[in-house]
């Protein structure tokens, strides 16, 4: 080949070949189906890198004019005519693999797409209430005093003003949380928060500990924000704070992302030993702690878990809650309480990502959080929640006998079940499927391979008994009985 790309030209190189090689597949050099050279060679016959050859290609696969074939290299596809009329019609599907963020994996997005295509199954999947769970007569109460003539345009980015001291009440009455409405900011739930916290908190590379199991091994946010992941194992009593001190010593992690309370999936709540000795690690090594709360006014006691933020005197945790797990899932009211300049860092993220929240639900929740109501429906939500747990536990009993292994959570959404002898975590999540009974398998929530997730807060009262008889059929199936 006797052309090579001009160095001294502004265009860049890439896009010197892949112009190069769109023109010469026009004039029928390359006809469909026929291999463009190799990256390795090509990238030595014109003197660039082989990245660049790669960006070339990939270019060219963006237009469809070239597909990359696995053990074949770079081939030229039928996109293309050779009368110099080619129509360089958008790869979309190329498109659809190439953006940064990571794809879901594959059995959560069949979790969504199942469930969200017939509301006939049973459904112990998805982590929020149940519909007799919602606090539906406060809701239209709320909705009821929104007087629609106040100011229709775009919120305060950091929310809704009315809003913020609401939660800044709440902060302080229910958890235990000095905050003021200028250190809150209002997010999309605490999902947002969480990718607020990773974009605007973080760079690629750095180091974050997550808990495993946890509801964040299910999201690839950490990995697409090219973050180094470790994990921490949860235990009876939360997670061992010793373990966030080895992995600062062997790869100086700059944040924690810690759901203390009535964990998802184990239902497990930190020591206030442990969390005093994490406190004091984070202070002694200057790590960063993201709290996720989103459980901590669950509880089946009498009075409610104390937080992690409201033990921290010297600033060290960010605090992450939402309105999710004890209204409304879909109302999307979450926030963040931590420092100002955070806050005011995350504000201006948000600005990049959605202009601020959606002012209707806002003032619903501003209301709903000011009328004194919410401790009555809170008693409510707690008992409903404690016989759902029940309900579910009984049924297991009857059902698994002892093939089936627990902890009892007193609080929280989910029950994280470890069963019996050899069974395909594929063949049960299916088989319960084609019965009509969704669960979250546990490799999607972390390292562990013989659990399931049940989340019994969903299920309506009359469908446990037979969801979970089911899911039993299905166990037996998935260990080789009943075929
Ligand atoms: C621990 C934890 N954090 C955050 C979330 C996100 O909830 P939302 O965005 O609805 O507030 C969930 C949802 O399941 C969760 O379990």
């Amino acid at each position: 080949m006797n052309w090579k790309p001009d160095k001294s030209s502004h265009d860049p190189i890439y896009l010197q070949i892949a112009d190069h090689f769109e023109g010469k597949m026009r004039d029928g050099e390359y006809p469909s189906g026929s291999c463009l050279p190799s990256e390795r060679k090509l990238a030595a016959t014109l003197d660039v890198n082989r990245s660049t050859v790669v960006t070339a290609y990939d270019h060219l696969a963006s237009l469809g004019l070239v597909a990359r074939v696995k053990g074949f290299g770079t081939v030229a596809t039928d996109r293309q005519t050779f009368d110099g009329t080619a129509k360089r019609i958008p790869n979309w599907e190329q498109y659809a693999k190439s953006g940064f963020l990571h794809r879901n994996d594959p059995i959560t997005r069949h979790i969504h797409a199942i469930l969200g295509s017939d509301q006939s199954n049973i459904n112990f999947a998805i982590g929020e209430l149940s519909p007799d769970l919602f606090p539906v007569a406060l809701m239209q109460q709320a909705h009821s005093r929104i007087e629609m003539s106040q100011y229709l345009g775009y919120e305060h980015i950091q929310g809704n003003i009315g809003l913020r001291d609401s939660i800044a009440g709440h902060l302080r009455t229910h958890r235990g949380i000095a905050s003021s409405a200028s250190s809150i900011l209002v997010t999309s739930g605490a999902q947002q928060a969480i990718q607020l916290i990773i974009q605007g908190l973080l760079k690629p590379g750095d180091g974050v500990a997550i808990e495993d199991p946890s509801y964040c091994f299910s999201m690839p946010i950490f990995h697409s924000a090219g973050l180094r992941t470790y994990r921490l194992s949860v235990e009876q009593d939360g997670v061992d704070p010793e373990q966030i001190v080895s992995l600062y010593k062997r790869h100086r992690i700059k944040m924690v992302f810690l759901n203390p309370i009535y964990h998802n999936p184990t239902g497990t709540t930190m020591s206030a030993e442990r969390r005093k000795r994490l406190l004091d690690i984070s202070t002694k090594f200057g790590i960063a702690i993201v709290e996720d709360d989103p459980y901590s006014l669950t509880g089946f006691g009498q009075a409610p878990e104390g937080t992690l933020k409201s033990m921290d005197r010297d600033g060290s945790v960010l605090y992450v809650s939402s309105l999710s797990k004890i209204v409304s899932s879909g109302l999307r009211i979450g926030w963040i309480a931590g420092p100002h300049s955070v806050i005011q860092r995350l504000t201006d993220a948000k600005q990049q990502l959605d202009f601020g929240h959606s002012n209707i639900p806002q003032w619903i929740a501003a209301q709903l959080l000011s009328s004194g109501e919410l401790d009555n429906h809170l008693r409510k939500l707690r008992t409903g929640l404690q016989h759902k747990l029940e309900q579910t536990i009984s049924s297991l009993r009857t059902e698994f006998g002892d093939r089936i292994k627990f902890r009892v959570p007193s609080g929280g959404i989910h029950l994280w079940c470890e069963l019996d002898g050899e069974w395909d975590e594929l063949q049960l999540f299916n088989q319960a499927i084609d019965l009509g009974v969704v669960i979250t398998p546990g490799s999607t929530l972390g390292s562990h391979r013989n659990r399931i997730r049940l989340t019994y807060s969903r299920v309506d009262d009359r469908e446990i008994a037979p969801g979970i008889r089911k899911l039993a059929e299905a166990y037996r199936y998935a260990l080789g009985f009943d075929r």
